[in-house]
């Protein structure tokens, strides 16, 4: 089963197609990190424009670079759910053209579960290792932090979320005030990789008796931190936020995974890129630790794909009436 993916939520232009909902045949994304570098964040009209123009470009090198023709495609899946609804209309309207045109299945995916699903991913004549059930799911990107109980494919309860900013915002405002460039994440992680040693030591928010988090309590303490003195110690206070995020992460989640008793953790997002979050979760839970390969983290398409395979194995099919929902929710 092959499936032709479509990713435009927010600054990448994605196409990717995905044989049995984990082998990367290709996996093409147009960055458009330059274009919004100057607005210091995604300014949303520029970056439907640029979906606009880069599309099809994209979707044509996916189908290139799998070796695959039109013939071979089962269907077309694409995010419909949550993003910016500027970026989303271009990615489910290229979609339906495209399944109309070529009378293909046309699957509506979440970009959430699209995250989880990263870990699912591997290159052709990698192993395959099945998820084992129930899965903890810890979702950090730009614009969510979700901790999710997976019970199974396609089944998610919620049992913790962030009150305030997205972990991923946290980074890319916190870059802000400590003058380094958009997005933030790499930024941070890079300033914090150098600080020697040092480290400006900065609140962590507890959130006592909930699996909640907050973030903006901590952007708060880094304005305050830097505005106290003329020479601030960039690479100190980036590996101070660093720590103060990742230690909330870490202690939460294995929190979670106790009580639950989880067979295995997924992190994944954005933020999930970020190597001290990487090595600190694998310290804390072993070997029940699955984190995407680090091009799968980012947005992209291959992730859709995942999620569009299993779908249209469930027989979850979306017609021509699929609609953008840029508030679409994974779980009550
Ligand atoms: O998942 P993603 O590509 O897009 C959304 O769905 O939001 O996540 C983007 C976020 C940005 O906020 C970026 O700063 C963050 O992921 N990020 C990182 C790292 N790489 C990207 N955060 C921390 N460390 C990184 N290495
Ligand atoms: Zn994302």
């Amino acid at each position: 089963m092959k499936v032709l993916a479509i990713e435009t939520s927010c600054d990448e232009t994605g196409a990717a197609v995905v044989a049995d909902g984990t082998t990367v045949l290709s996996n093409v994304v147009a960055s458009q990190i330059e274009l919004h570098r100057r607005y210091g964040g995604v300014m949303p009209e520029a970056a439907s424009r640029q979906h606009v123009l880069a599309i099809l470009p994209v979707i044509t090198e996916a189908l290139e670079r799998a070796g695959t023709g039109w013939e071979d495609v089962d269907a077309i899946a694409v995010t419909r759910g949550p993003g910016l609804s500027g970026a989303l209309l271009v990615g489910v309207n290229v979609a339906k053209g495209l399944a109309w045109s070529r009378s293909l299945p046309l699957l509506g995916v979440n970009h959430i579960e699209a995250h989880l699903y990263a870990s699912w991913l591997r290159a052709p004549g990698e192993p395959a290792t099945e998820p084992q059930f129930p899965l903890l799911g810890l979702v950090v990107s730009g614009g969510h932090t979700e901790l999710l109980l997976m019970p199974s494919h396609g089944t998610y309860e919620r049992l913790g979320r962030t009150v305030d900013d997205a972990a991923g915002e946290a980074f890319d405002k916190a870059a802000r005030i400590l003058g380094l460039t958009y997005p933030g994440g790499p930024a941070i992680q890079a300033a914090a990789s150098s600080a020697d040693g040092r480290e400006e030591v900065l609140p962590r928010a507890e959130m006592p008796g909930t699996l909640d988090f907050s973030f903006s309590g901590l952007k708060t303490a880094l304005l305050r931190a830097t505005q106290e003195t003329d020479t601030p110690d960039v690479p100190a206070l980036a590996r101070g936020f660093e720590e103060s995020v990742t230690d909330i992460l870490v202690r939460k989640t294995l929190a979670a995974a106790e009580v639950h008793g989880v067979a295995e953790v997924v992190v994944a997002g954005g933020v999930a890129a970020n190597g001290r979050l990487r090595s600190r979760m694998s310290e804390a839970l072993g070997g029940r630790l699955r984190v995407p390969r680090l091009e799968y983290c980012t947005d992209n398409a291959a992730m859709i794909g995942a999620v569009g395979c299993y779908q249209l194995a469930r027989g979850q099919i979306d017609g021509l009436a699929l609609d953008i929902d840029p508030n679409l929710d994974l779980a009550a």
